[in-house]
C-alpha cells in the first residue's frame, strides 16, 4: 500500500528555473531518468506521421458531418490531435502564453507566496508525487482551479504580471466553451445523446483545471525529461502549445511522435475517464515532454475532469455481450490519489482499474 502523506512534499523544493540559470553544465542525479527513460537522440520531426489536424471552419460548434467524421477518427486511432479554426481567439491565447512565461521569470522570492502542496496542488509546484528519493523532472508548473464554481479562488491565482487573473478568467470562459463543443461531437460519435458526456462528468459541476508548465533550459537534454510519460487522469485535455519549441512526443506503437505545434492550433487528447466511460472504444495514449538546452518552453494544459464524488463507469449503452465492462467504477478523487502520490507513471493506472476476467 502506498503510505506516502500528501501533506507535504518529502523533500525541499527545488526550482528548476533556478538550477537552470545557476549556470551549471551538469544535471543533478536527481532529474537523470534511468537509460529506457531517456529521449533518443532527437534529431527533427518526423515527417512521415504526425497527430492529425482538423479544421473547425472557424465554428463554434454545430460542425459538419465530415468534421465529425475525422474527429472520430481521431479518437479511435491516436488519442490526440491539433484543432485549428476552435473559434477561441489566437490573440488572447498568446497574451495567456506570454502572460505566464512573465510569471515564471518573476523572481522567486514573489512566487514563493505561492508555493503549493501535494494535498491540492493548487499554486506553484516543481514535483508530481511524493515518493522520496525520486527521479524528478526538468519543469516547473503553476496548477490552477477553474470548475467547478466553488473549487475557484481568483486570490489563489498569480497577482502578478498585471491583469494575469483578468486573462485567465477570459481565456477560460472560450476553453470551456470549446472542450463543451467537443465533449458533444464525442457523446454524438460514441452512439450517445449529445449532452451524455458532459452529464455523466457532473453537468454544471463538472471539473476544470489549468496547469501552466515551464520547461527551462538544460544543460544536458538527452539524460532527462521535462515531463515523464504519462497519460492526463481526466476526461479531456485541451493543450496550448509553444509555438516556437517542439517538446511533446506522443507514443504510437513503440515509437515516440514529436508534434510539430502549429500557429494558432490547440492539442486535444483523451484522458484515463474518457476511456473508462467510452468502455475503450477510445483510449487514452501516453505522451511526455522532452527539453533542449537553447531554448525555454512554456505549454498551458486545461484538464477537463468529472467531478471528484461521481462514480465513472462504462457507459451502458457501449457496454455488451461481447463488449463486457472493461472497468470498474471508481470516483475522481479517488483516481488521482494515485498521481499526486506517485508523480507521472505510464498508463499503469488505466490499467489497473480493469476488472477482472470474468
Ligand atoms: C500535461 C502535458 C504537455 C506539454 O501537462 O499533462 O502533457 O506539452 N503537457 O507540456
Ligand atoms: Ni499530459
Amino acid at each position: 500500500m502506498m503510505s506516502n502523506s500528501l501533506d507535504y512534499w518529502p523533500e525541499p523544493i527545488v526550482r528548476v528555473r533556478s538550477l537552470s540559470e545557476s549556470g551549471i553544465t551538469r544535471i543533478p542525479s536527481r532529474y537523470v531518468k534511468p537509460l529506457p527513460d531517456r529521449p533518443t537522440s532527437f534529431s527533427g520531426f518526423d515527417t512521415k506521421s504526425n497527430i492529425p489536424v482538423i479544421d473547425l471552419g472557424g465554428e463554434s460548434g454545430g460542425w459538419s458531418e465530415a468534421i465529425l467524421g475525422r474527429i472520430n477518427e481521431a479518437c479511435r486511432d491516436w488519442g490526440f490531435f491539433q484543432v485549428v479554426n476552435h473559434g477561441v481567439d489566437p490573440g488572447i491565447m498568446r497574451e495567456m502564453r506570454e502572460k505566464w512565461r512573465e510569471f515564471f521569470h518573476l523572481p522567486e522570492e514573489l512566487k514563493a507566496e505561492y508555493s503549493n502542496n501535494p494535498c491540492t496542488y493548487e499554486g506553484y509546484g516543481s514535483r508530481l508525487g511524493v515518493e522520496k528519493g525520486a527521479v524528478l523532472d526538468w519543469s516547473d508548473y503553476y496548477f490552477l482551479h477553474y470548475l467547478p464554481p466553488f473549487s475557484r479562488d481568483p486570490m489563489k491565482w498569480p497577482s502578478q504580471p498585471s491583469l494575469c487573473r483578468e486573462l485567465i478568467a477570459e481565456y477560460s470562459v472560450q476553453v470551456v466553451g470549446l472542450c463543451c463543443e467537443l465533449m458533444k461531437v464525442l457523446s454524438i460519435n460514441l452512439g450517445l445523446p449529445e449532452d451524455y458526456i458532459q452529464e455523466a462528468f457532473g453537468g454544471g459541476d463538472m471539473g476544470a483545471c489549468l496547469r501552466a508548465n515551464f520547461y527551462p533550459k538544460c544543460p544536458q537534454p538527452d539524460l532527462t525529461l521535462g515531463l515523464s510519460s504519462h497519460s492526463d487522469p481526466g476526461g479531456l485535455t485541451i493543450l496550448l502549445p509553444d509555438e516556437n519549441v517542439p517538446g511533446l512526443q506522443v507514443r504510437k506503437g513503440d515509437r515516440w511522435i514529436t508534434v510539430k505545434p502549429i500557429p494558432d492550433a490547440f492539442i486535444v487528447n483523451i484522458g484515463d475517464q474518457m476511456q473508462v466511460l467510452s468502455n475503450a472504444r477510445y483510449k487514452s495514449v501516453e505522451h511526455r515532454v522532452i527539453v533542449n538546452s537553447g531554448k525555454e518552453r512554456v505549454s498551458l494544459a486545461y484538464f477537463f475532469n468529472p467531478r471528484g464524488d461521481i462514480l465513472i463507469k462504462p457507459a451502458e449503452e457501449l457496454v455488451t455481450e461481447d463488449q463486457p465492462a472493461l472497468y470498474l467504477p471508481m470516483t475522481f478523487n479517488e483516481y488521482r490519489l494515485y498521481i499526486r502520490r506517485k508523480g507521472p507513471c505510464g498508463k499503469s493506472q488505466v490499467e489497473a482499474l480493469k476488472s477482472p476476467r470474468r
